[in-house]
């Protein structure tokens, strides 16, 4: 087995699958473009969904990255051996290209050989999908892996819930996997201990998704017009278990440590990205602002001062900041950010501890409720233990059930309010979303032109309905300037210019001065869409093929978004 650093991970990440092929694309934005079915970016193929889904990748059908992903579906087990609200993901992908018989192979060949990781074959376990209605058992796959060399009783047939992938959101491309688990050496916790089972005895490091199915909005799976593979293995987990890290949670500070550094971590990194957010109540400012705040909270218990958690940004950007340059290029925001929420949040522990207070003035008995607990967890922060501390100190008592019944209410509020936004998006691919896609650049061009450079697409939320654009720009757009900005758009309509793709370096499109988000790689390839000389934009696309398809184009609403960020709500009619 070999110690790798960090960076010669990546390395032989890259180089491996470069010897096979693939070609190196850059990590997408932490920010999903044009994609509303996840917050943020949380395997390597959500960028990629038009592509497995049959469009041409400029690249070509073999790419190979390093993806940023945040999570914090988990963020409960944070804090644990292995889960991270941030991760690298190493990932892989045939877009129609090798399947089954090749992505098995190359993958006992990674985690065996000496000239990568090195592992023993007999510390590894795998599963493969046990077979349901929806999709024949795996057999395939475990034959492959048998003649690789796994032992029989290491190959595990798990079903849909521990073997399939995908779709992140209620629809989209998925497909059955196959699963690699390190085996610690700890004895099995029952004899039906397998991978599928939290007792620590297998950690899963990578994941062979083969997509080849489409679920629809009635739960139906049909088969994709190609079958694709696509993997992604964790760089952290992965190092920690070739560096002989402890795997095992060794108590109460540890944790405590564990979750400020997890959590700055994220925060560096979602405030540091390409589409940088802050934090605010909604989306992934809200996820940001839990983040920050749960580590302040954490930091306290370890008498943390709020500077120690700036000082502990500096070091995350330091070593991160030759691999992800927008790092130090948003070094100073991200310090601003951290410092103001910090501010911010301090402000509230003071009222929460007041609202402490008054409940317990108004306690009958000495039993504090589950709703109240929850309310100063949720409104003022407090994790359940500082309430059960504080009411410890008074001799009072928190009704824990209580309060994990009115999380679990608020957790199936939130959670329908999350399946609103699946629909639309990249895996969307449908009329509609195509011609508001396209509407999307002209708009954009149209505000530039009127409002003058300042103005720059900060996120984009495209449904069937309706499009949604954030842009910079400083103060309220007024009325003549949203007619002008109407008319601008429309005309380009009327003109029925044709739509044109064309594909070249990033380097080549910021020359060619085309607008985006440069976050592709040194000498990748993107594509970049032109509509006549009044649009040019680098964009995944899909886009109509002329911009007559697109119908009669309003705007129905403006607003403020954000500090320094308007939000244009705008549709087309037939
Ligand atoms: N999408 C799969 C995963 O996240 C493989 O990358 O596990």
């Amino acid at each position: 087995m070999k110690r790798l650093t960090g960076n010669e991970l990546r390395k032989i990440w890259l180089d491996f699958f470069q010897n096979k092929k693939h070609a190196v694309i850059g990590s997408a934005s932490l920010i999903p473009e044009n994609d509303p079915t996840v917050l943020f970016t949380t395997a390597g193929m959500h960028p990629l969904v038009p592509y497995l889904l049959g469009a041409k990748h400029p690249s070509g059908t073999r790419l190979c990255n390093i993806q940023k992903c945040v999570r914090t579906g988990d963020i409960d087990e944070v804090g644990d051996a292995t889960h991270l609200t941030f991760f690298e993901m190493m990932g892989n992908w045939s877009l129609g290209d090798y399947f089954k018989d090749e992505m098995i192979s190359w993958s006992f060949e990674f985690l065996t050989s000496s000239d990568y990781l090195g592992i023993d074959k007999d510390n590894l376990a795998v599963s493969v999908f046990e077979g349901d209605e929806d999709a024949p058992k795996d057999e395939e796959s475990a034959k492959i892996w048998e003649n690789c060399g796994i032992k029989r009783e290491n190959i595990f047939y798990l079903p849909k819930k521990n073997n399939w992938w995908g779709p992140a959101g209620l629809t989209g491309p998925c497909g059955p996997d196959t699963e690699m688990f390190i085996d610690t050496g700890k004895p099995k916790c029952s004899p039906e201990c397998s991978p599928a089972c939290d007792c620590g005895k297998y950690v899963e490091i990578w994941n062979d998704v083969f997509m080849q199915y489409f679920k629809d909005a009635d739960g139906k799976f049909s088969p994709l017009s190609q079958k694709n593979v696509d993997t992604g293995m964790g760089l952290e987990r992965t190092l920690c278990f070739l560096q002989g890290k402890k795997s095992v949670y060794e108590g109460e500070y540890l944790k405590a440590f564990r979750i400020v550094g997890d959590h700055i971590r994220t925060s560096v990194f979602i405030l540091g990205d390409q589409r940088g957010v802050t934090p605010s109540n909604v989306d992934q400012g809200y996820v940001l602002r839990r983040l920050i705040r749960r580590a302040i909270r954490y930091g306290r218990m370890l008498e943390l001062s709020a500077k120690s958690l700036t000082e502990i940004a500096d070091v995350i950007i330091e070593q991160y900041k030759d691999v992800y340059t927008e790092l130090s290029d948003n070094a100073d925001k991200i310090k601003r950010e951290l410092e103001l929420e910090t501010e911010r949040f301090e402000r509230t522990l003071n009222t929460g501890l007041k609202e402490f207070e008054r409940t317990v003035r108004n306690l009958d008995g000495n039993i504090i409720d589950g709703p109240s607990a929850f309310r100063l967890y949720d409104t003022y922060g407090f994790p359940l233990e500082m309430t059960q501390e504080l009411a410890k100190e008074q001799g009072l008592e928190v009704d824990e059930k209580g309060f994990e019944q009115a999380f679990a209410n608020h957790q199936a509020k939130s959670q329908s309010g999350a399946e609103q936004r699946f629909k639309g998006g990249l895996a969307d691919s449908g009329e509609e979303t195509t011609k508001l896609h396209t509407a999307t650049h002209l708009l954009q061009a149209a505000l530039r032109k009127v409002l003058g450079e300042e103005v720059f697409q900060r996120g984009s939320n495209i449904t069937a309905e309706r499009l949604r654009f954030d842009f910079s720009f400083g103060r309220k757009v007024e009325k003549p300037e949203l007619e002008q900005v109407e008319k601008m758009v429309n005309d380009v309509i009327e003109k029925d210019l044709p739509v044109k793709m064309e594909e070249m370096t990033v380097e080549q499109a910021k020359q060619s001065g085309a607008m985006g988000i440069f976050e592709s790689r040194y000498g990748e390839k993107v594509k970049v869409y032109s509509i006549g000389d009044f649009s040019k934009e680098i964009c995944g696309g899909p886009h109509a093929k002329h911009t007559g398809e697109l119908g009669k184009f309003k705007i129905q609403k403006e607003e403020s978004s954000s500090a320094g960020v308007r939000r244009i709500k705008a549709v087309l009619e037939k």
